[in-house]
């Protein structure tokens, strides 16, 4: 590459007037600039099926984007593309904006030198691209020529699923310590007339719910705090519905994100006066400055990039498409029905109690029966949540047989087994925090706070990630073929801090999640084939971060299925189905009181990996009748769920109804699913719905599932795609709790 080198400093005492020169001893010190190479202009597009991010490589080295949309045949046209803001270095749309020239907004790099110097200026040095199939590579080496930080940003583009993973390499290239302040892992600059964002909020039984909003030009920032259960209140991802204010599930451009990463977080939202906006990604700098020593590299999280034209439907299907292929473990694989023993059992069984469920849940024809918390603890005896967390010893008082004794028997009735714990966490109340106090979570001099009764494990600190391990590990020698762990987190960190980290406290909210992942790559390792749930108070560690190590997820403790609609619906749009544990459980609903038919229930739960929490010997024979049925017709069609593309035909925050459809790769089949969560009288009668994804040339018969008669007058009967999507299916469905489920197959 040709590239012009200037010389390499100017000196301030060339220009200084003879006057000046005379009473040199009382000047200031001389001020040296260090000159910027000067390069060739040249365009750098990165590329997947129908979308592309284009960036410009000023001949100053400033890296700017100019497009991130739909795919351009010849993106070298961007080479005069008007910025509209001058080139210098913080002027106009920056790729990786830090804190130096001209910036004066939100930087995506900020960084405090040894000598306390703030300021970073990046220039483009050079790049590369690897092909490697559907997956390509694109490196950008920048670098700052006065301090030597150098960051590679790379981006890895998945050709058929349209998705494009970003991160940054920031290395110190210096002779000294430099502290990171800000460190995002993305930064990408729109350029639209509107910004419509969604995104979600919540709490513990309330996660996921959906919030909208046009962007204003005011600072707007999605972030948590909160340490282990990163996504109780917050989620690390969004969409940006583009030159709009109404959400479109099929129609116009939408962008959709989501950050790789299971703890403190941090996504802002800065339209300038120009209407551009630039969203920064990554990593909450929130009491996190990181030092990086001399040659070391800090690797931030991937941020997961995607652009549809048609909608956010389009986005969530290129996202879960990603996530099946490449960003959940074992993503698409089908998973087994299961009963867990929570919600039926809690804290008081014995052996026989379980023995009972095991029996049960095979006759259900359910696959997998998994012992939820309150096996283990002698001393603190684990019989509620005050105590024994830690003590990882089964109880022989409850369970005198072993565990080997319980799974054995699961597996002599054909059913898979599985098992709880929570590793990382503590009862005050347990031998365990009385032999390691110092690797309790805690800030000296201050009482070390509760929550649900308990603390959290340091770790920072390697001796507890071998712990934590150990955990996981022992528990799988307690049976052979453990098929299936739940790992849970219940509470988030609260006064910060560690023994171990001692005068670096700084290091501890990231340095706890990367503790968290390296147990998680040796658990992997180690036990490829486990399933393993990540549960965190239900849905508080749902990230893609964790999704790399874990198959599934706990949606949430909420399984009233009412509530479960908002909360599956909000989920759905950045998680596959694949990834969603969703459970039928008693009535009235444990957490809301609430009484709703077992339909219903089934209906909800059978949009994801289906389980069943409750005690099914207190079910009646008409319900057993109907739970048999119910998982019979699940399993038919669950390759769907696990599979199948989501369109979304009808939204619970913005009608009477929550209906969406999975559809086969080749369209051939289908499985829609329907809910009315209002009761809308005859007059108004029910909605037409029309189908999405199917083939209209296609002829398809639709069946209803799990009833003697159907509410729609069609159901046996066959239609065409075209009509199904155009005309419109028109089931009666107007009650409250009403729930039909659909299964389509082309002829
Ligand atoms: C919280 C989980 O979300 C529940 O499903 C259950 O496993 C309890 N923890 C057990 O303590």
């Amino acid at each position: 590459m040709k590239r012009i080198l200037l010389l390499a400093a100017a000196v301030l005492l060339a220009v200084v007037p003879s006057a000046a020169r005379k009473t040199k001893k009382a000047t200031p010190k001389e001020h040296q600039v260090v000159a910027i190479p000067q390069i060739e202009k040249q365009v750098i597009a990165i590329e997947t099926s129908n979308s592309q991010l284009v960036f410009l490589a000023q001949p100053n080295g400033v890296l700017h984007t100019c497009h991130y949309g739909s795919k351009i045949a010849d993106p070298k046209q961007f080479m005069d593309y008007n910025l509209r803001q001058g080139t210098d270095y913080g002027k106009g749309p920056m790729a990786y904006p830090t804190q130096g020239g001209a910036y004066a907004n939100e930087p995506a790099l900020s960084v405090r030198y040894a000598d306390g110097s703030r300021n970073t200026e990046l220039y483009y040095v050079s790049h590369q691209v690897k092909d490697k199939g559907n997956v390509v590579t694109t490196e950008i080496l920048m670098k700052d020529y006065v301090t030597s930080l150098e960051v590679k940003l790379v981006y890895d583009a998945y050709r058929k699923e349209d998705v494009i993973l970003s991160h940054a390499e920031i290395a110190n290239g210096g002779k000294t310590p430099v502290e990171l302040i800000d460190y995002a892992s993305s930064s990408l600059y729109l350029d639209a007339d509107k910004y419509l964002l969604t995104s979600t909020y919540g709490d513990w039984s309330a996660e996921m719910q959906i919030e909208r909003e046009v962007l204003g030009h005011n600072l707007k920032v999605i972030e948590t705090k909160r340490g282990t259960q990163a996504t109780q209140w917050n989620n690390p991802s969004f969409m940006l519905s583009l030159n709009t204010d109404s959400f479109s599930e099929t129609d116009g451009e939408v962008i959709a994100g989501s950050l790789c990463w299971s703890g403190n977080f941090r996504i802002s939202f800065e339209k300038n006066v120009a209407h551009r906006l630039n969203v920064i990604a990554g990593i909450n700098p929130f009491s996190s400055e990181y030092p990086l020593a001399p040659g070391a590299t800090f690797v931030t999280p991937d941020m997961i990039w995607t652009w549809s034209g048609q909608g956010a439907g389009q986005a969530t299907r290129n996202i879960h498409a990603w996530a099946r292929r490449y960003g959940v473990y074992g993503g698409g694989q089908i998973t087994p029905t299961l009963l867990n023993s929570w919600e039926g059992a809690y804290f008081t069984f014995t052996t026989e109690t379980l023995l009972r469920m095991i029996d049960d849940a095979a006759a259900m024809g359910l696959e997998m029966f998994v012992l939820d918390d309150g096996w283990f603890a002698m001393d603190y005896p684990r019989d509620s949540d005050k105590q024994g967390l830690g003590d990882w010893e089964v109880n022989t008082r409850k369970i005198p047989e072993g565990i080997d004794y319980v799974a054995s028997y699961a597996h002599s009735k054909g059913l898979k087994f599985g098992i709880w714990i929570e590793p990382e966490m503590v009862n005050p109340k347990s031998n365990l925090a009385q032999a390691h106090p110092d690797w309790v979570v805690r800030s000296p001099g201050r009482e070390i706070l509760q929550a649900r009764n308990q603390w959290v494990l340091d770790l920072t600190n390697p001796e507890v990630q071998d712990f934590v391990f150990g955990i996981f590990d022992n528990t799988m020698s307690l049976a052979p073929n453990i098929d299936y762990i739940k790992f849970d987190s219940n509470r988030p960190i609260m006064s910060m801090g560690s023994d171990y980290l001692g005068a670096e406290q700084n290091r501890f909210y990231v340095d706890y999640v990367q503790g968290l992942y390296n147990v998680m790559r040796r658990v992997r390792e180690k036990y490829p084939d486990t399933i393993v749930q990540c549960c965190s108070s239900g849905g508080s560690r749902v990230d893609y971060g964790s999704l790399k190590y874990f198959n599934e997820y706990w949606t949430s403790d909420d399984t009233d299925a009412m509530e479960r609609v908002k909360i599956q619906y909000g989920t759905s749009l950045f998680y596959p189905a694949c990834t969603m544990g969703s459970h039928v459980s008693d009535v009235p609903n444990h957490q809301t009181g609430n009484v709703t038919p077992l339909k219903f229930r089934f209906d909800i739960a059978a949009a994801g990996r289906l389980g069943m929490e409750l005690q099914p010997k207190n079910l009646s024979e008409s319900d057993r009748a109907l739970a048999d049925r119910c998982i019979r017709s699940y399993k038919g069609f669950r390759d769907l769920v696990f599979n199948g593309d989501l369109y979304r035909l009808s939204s619970p925050y913005e009608s009477d109804y929550y209906a969406f459809m999975y559809v086969s790769e080749d369209r051939s089949r289908a499985v829609v699913y329907l809910y009315s969560t209002n009761y809308l009288n005859r007059a108004i009668g029910s909605k037409t719905f029309r189908l999405q994804g199917l083939d209209p040339a296609k002829q398809y018969k639709i069946e209803e599932l799990n009833v003697d008669k159907s509410c729609f007058a069609g159901s046996g009967s066959v239609y065409s795609g075209d009509y199904l999507m155009g005309g419109g299916f028109t089931p009666q469905i107007f009650k409250t709790f009403a729930s039909a489920v659909f299964y389509l197959e082309a002829r």
